[in-house]
């Protein structure tokens, strides 16, 4: 099929470098004469008909800002067939042939169903700052966010380190460790606990007055989130209560998913969103982009629809032994 009009929207949470995709998706589509529409909110935009119509200067000077200038959103509704045989019923009158979503496995998920249930054309980008999509080393927004958590945990030990104090900064991924696991490492953290690990607290009671007895004057223990945000205010009462061990907490929340993207996300987003236009212009769909050793190419959408299956202990046992 030869297409002459795109759709493209970002869903889920929103991650720096989403932009710089979309400017690449617009600017590709434009340079081969396709025309964009851009479809603000998400899949919940989409079925209530919010489109905007892209040209080369909608997404000027936009390569640096984090967030999104499409807007996102998590929708309910898309989950049921009802509501995306709608939503293909309104992408066809508006004459859009082939959709473009950027976003997590989630997203993707929606992605599919519209191809396996309607033939409708489409190619993701894998956007969240959680890095935990299959089949994709990289997911855009991922270096961002690690700068951001690793320049706050900076900041926090330096007030650490003049009061002596432990703290317990919690980073954000859900079930992902892939933002604790960095920022540990980077940030010389004393742990790093893992999003579903049983806490181990005399362990680290003992390893950080072990730290105490050799001169240390401070500590960082990195929390994953996990399925909800706020677990470390429940280590901190079993420390406090258990062990008379004193802890303060800090959750680093949505400042992670906000800020100027890095070198990293600009560039990989902006191969990311022209090869999606690419893929779609030579029948390669439905795919998503990814990253499989360090280069980007196109990937079976199937096979990205869910959790990256990583393993990260090996990187926690790194943190540990690099700081005793
Ligand atoms: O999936 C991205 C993410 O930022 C997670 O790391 C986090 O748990 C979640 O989204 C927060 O979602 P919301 O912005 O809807 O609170």
């Amino acid at each position: 099929m030869t297409f002459t009009h795109f759709g493209l929207l970002c869903s889920g949470g929103d991650s720096p470098g989403m932009n710089c995709a979309i400017r690449a998706v617009v600017r590709t589509a434009l340079f081969h004469g396709v025309q964009v529409t851009g479809i603000k909110r998400g899949y919940a935009g989409l079925l209530r008909g919010e489109f905007q119509s892209m040209n080369l200067s909608s997404v000027g000077n936009i390569i640096q800002r984090g967030g999104t200038v499409l807007q996102t959103s998590r929708s309910a509704e898309f989950m049921k067939p009802v509501f995306r045989k709608k939503a293909v019923e309104i992408l066809r009158a508006q004459r859009i042939e082939a959709l473009v979503v950027i976003g997590g496995d989630g997203s993707f998920n929606g992605a599919k169903a519209l191809w396996e249930e309607h033939q409708f054309p489409v190619v993701g980008i894998p956007g969240t700052i959680d890095n935990d999509v299959s089949s994709t080393e990289y997911t855009i927004g991922f270096d961002t966010a690690v700068q951001t958590a690793i320049e706050a945990v900076d900041r926090i030990r330096d007030t650490a380190h003049s009061h002596a104090r432990t703290f317990l900064v919690e980073v954000m991924g859900r079930n992902s460790a892939a933002i604790a696991i960095k920022t540990g490492v980077c940030t010389g953290a004393e742990n790093v606990l893992l999003p579903h690990e049983k806490v181990n607290h005399q362990k680290i009671v003992d390893d950080i007055q072990r730290g105490i007895a050799r001169g240390k004057d401070s500590s960082i223990i990195v929390v994953a989130e996990g399925p909800t945000a706020g677990r470390s205010y429940e280590i901190q009462k079993v420390l406090r209560d258990n062990y008379q061990m004193d802890t303060h907490v800090v959750i680093l929340g949505h400042i992670q998913r906000g800020g100027s993207p890095t070198s990293n996300d600009r560039f990989i987003a902006s191969q990311m969103g022209n090869m999606a236009v690419e893929g779609l212009l030579s029948g390669r769909y439905p795919t998503v982009t990814v990253v499989q050793a360090g280069k980007v190419l196109l990937e079976d959408l199937a096979n990205c629809v869910t959790k990256a299956d990583h393993n990260f202990e090996e990187y926690q046992q790194l943190a540990q032994t690099l700081s005793i």
